[in-house]
C-alpha cells in the first residue's frame, strides 16, 4: 500500500480512479489538481532523466548551470577535464544553495555565500571555516551530494534516481534515429523563456500533435498563396489540404510524422498535387524561415527563393530542396550533416523526449521546447523555445536566454508560434469548466498524449499498462 499525500490508501499497482486514463481518455484532474502536480513531482521527475541544459552552456571548467525543477534545484558543472558533475545544490553545512543561475566559480573553486564553505568542482569540501570545529561530522558528509549525469544530443541530462536506467537504453528510439542529424553539433541560434499560464502538459500537448494545424495554423494548407498566406479560419472544405500526422509511442517517449494516410485513396490527392509543384513547396520552407523562425535557415530561404523559379521536373520538389540545400551549406563551410532519405524520414519530425523536451528536427536546424512545471501550482509553467543549426566554423553566434514575463511581452516570436501561445491560456482554463471532464483524443494523430501519462503511470503509480503490447495504440 502506498499512502497518497490526502491521507488515502492507495492499492500499488492501481492508479486512483480520479486519475485513471481510458484508453482514449485522460481525466482533466492530471492537469489541474495540485495533488497530482506534487505525484509527479515526488515520483516522476525524481526518477526520470530530464535535460538540464546544452553543453554550450557550460563551455570552460567551473561553468555551471543552476536546473530547478519543482522545489528541486541541481547545479550541472563543467570539470577540469571537461567532463561534467552534477550535485544537489544545496550547502552541505545548512543547506544554502551554493550557485543561483548560470555563471563560473571564481578561484577555481565553488563557495557558499553563507559561511564561505568552499568545495572544488567535483563536489570534494575544500575549505571549511574553523574546520575543527566540526569535530561531529563523519567525513563522508563533507561532500556535496552528487546527481546522476549524462550527455546525449549536445544536452547534459540529469537524474535524480539512486540507480538510474542507461541514458541511452532510457532515450531508446532517439540515439539511433537522429545520430545522422548529429544533434551534439548544432549550436544557439536563438532561445527565449517566458511563463504561461497553463499546466506544464497543457503546453506540451500542444506542441506534440499535428492535428491542430488545420485549426490553428490554417496558412500551412495555403502555401499555393506565396510564402505569407492567409491567416483567415480554414472552412471545412478546405481540410482536404491538412497534413496526416500520425504518433508513434516507444516505451519512454513520443513522435509524430507527417505522412499520407494509408488508405488514403484520392483523399490526399489535392495536397500531394500541390506538394509536386517546386514553388509550392519552396513557399512553405520559407513560410518556416519567417514565421517559425526555424525548421528552416537563412540558407535553406536561400535555397526556397531558387526552388520557387524552378520548373516541375521527375524529381520530387523536396528532394530537389535536400539536395540543394546540403550543397549550399557545404559550400558555405557547414559539416552538413549527410544522410540518406530513408535515414532522413527516420529522424524526422516531432518528438516528445519526455518528460519536458519536444524538438522538431530537420538536417540544417532544430526546433526545440521545453516546458517545466510550476513548484506548487499546477495552472502555471516555464516554457522555453529555442532554435538549434548547423553553423560554419566561426559564425556562432553569440545568445542567451531572452527571458519574458508574459508572452505577449514579446512581439518576435513568429506567427505560427503566436498562434499556438495564444490558445494556450485558453486551453487550461477552459479544461476548469465544470463542463469538462477530460480529453478525448484522436485514436491516430494524439496518442502521444495518451502515451505520456502511461509512461508517467509507470513511475507515479506503479502501473505499466503496455508490458505485454510494447505501447498504447502502437
Ligand atoms: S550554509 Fe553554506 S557555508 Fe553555511
Ligand atoms: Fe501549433
Amino acid at each position: 500500500m502506498t499512502t497518497i499525500d490526502n491521507g488515502t490508501q492507495e492499492a500499488a499497482g492501481k492508479v486512483p480512479p480520479r486519475y485513471a486514463c481510458g484508453e482514449t481518455f485522460v481525466p482533466k484532474s492530471r492537469y489541474i489538481d495540485p495533488e497530482f502536480l506534487k505525484l509527479e513531482l515526488d515520483r516522476l521527475f525524481t526518477q526520470v532523466w530530464q535535460p538540464a541544459c546544452r553543453e554550450e552552456e557550460i563551455p570552460e571548467p567551473g561553468n555551471y548551470y543552476e536546473y530547478t525543477i519543482g522545489r528541486q534545484s541541481i547545479m550541472v558543472v563543467r570539470q577540469k577535464d571537461a567532463s561534467i558533475k552534477a550535485f544537489y545544490n544545496a550547502c552541505t553545512h545548512r543547506g544554502m544553495k551554493v550557485v543561483r543561475g548560470t555563471g563560473c566559480a571564481a578561484d577555481g573553486e565553488l563557495r557558499c555565500e553563507f559561511h564561505g564553505w568552499r568545495y572544488a568542482f567535483d563536489g570534494r569540501s575544500s575549505f571549511v571555516p574553523s574546520r575543527d570545529e566540526f569535530l561531529n561530522r563523519p567525513r563522508e558528509q563533507w561532500s556535496l551530494r552528487p546527481v546522476a549525469v549524462g550527455t546525449w544530443g549536445g544536452w547534459v541530462f540529469v537524474s535524480m534516481a539512486e540507480d538510474p536506467p542507461d541514458l541511452l537504453d532510457w532515450l531508446d528510439p532517439l540515439p539511433t534515429a537522429l545520430a545522422p542529424f548529429r544533434l551534439q553539433d548544432m549550436r544557439f541560434r536563438w532561445r527565449k523563456r517566458t511563463f504561461l499560464p497553463a499546466n506544464y502538459k497543457t503546453v506540451i500537448d500542444a506542441f506534440i500533435e499535428g492535428y491542430h494545424t488545420p485549426g490553428t495554423h490554417p496558412q500551412t494548407l495555403r502555401a499555393t498563396q506565396g510564402p505569407r498566406p492567409s491567416t483567415e479560419p480554414a472552412p471545412p472544405q478546405e481540410f482536404v489540404y491538412a497534413p496526416y500526422t500520425p504518433t508513434i509511442p516507444y516505451r519512454n517517449h513520443s513522435r509524430f510524422i507527417y505522412t499520407a494516410r494509408p488508405d488514403s485513396g484520392d483523399k490526399d490527392s489535392a495536397r500531394k498535387e500541390q506538394a509536386a509543384r517546386p514553388e509550392v513547396f519552396a513557399n512553405s520552407m520559407q513560410y518556416n524561415y519567417l514565421e517559425v523562425r526555424s525548421l528552416a535557415t537563412e540558407r535553406d530561404y536561400r535555397v526556397a527563393q531558387q526552388l520557387a523559379t524552378m520548373e516541375p521536373s521527375d524529381v520530387p520538389p523536396f528532394v530537389l530542396y535536400h539536395q540543394m540545400c546540403e550543397e549550399l551549406a557545404l559550400a558555405e563551410g557547414v559539416d552538413f550533416p549527410k544522410m540518406t532519405m530513408e535515414q532522413y524520414f527516420a529522424g524526422n519530425g516531432d518528438w516528445h523526449v519526455f518528460p519536458t523536451l519536444v524538438i522538431l528536427v530537420e538536417k540544417s536546424c532544430i526546433l526545440g521546447y521545453r516546458m517545466l512545471p510550476d513548484a506548487e501550482d499546477p495552472n502555471q509553467c516555464v516554457f522555453e523555445m529555442f532554435s538549434l543549426e548547423h553553423f560554419a566554423p566561426g559564425e556562432v553566434p553569440e545568445t542567451s536566454w531572452l527571458e519574458f514575463e508574459r508572452w505577449q511581452d514579446h512581439d518576435g516570436w513568429g506567427e505560427l508560434p503566436t498562434q499556438d501561445l495564444r490558445n494556450i491560456g485558453a486551453i487550461h482554463a477552459g479544461m476548469h469548466s465544470k463542463g469538462f471532464d477530460g480529453l478525448w483524443l484522436n485514436t491516430a494523430q494524439e496518442m502521444s498524449i495518451r502515451n505520456e501519462h502511461a509512461i508517467a503511470d509507470r513511475f507515479i503509480f506503479g502501473v505499466d499498462d503496455r508490458a505485454d503490447d510494447g505501447a498504447v495504440g502502437a
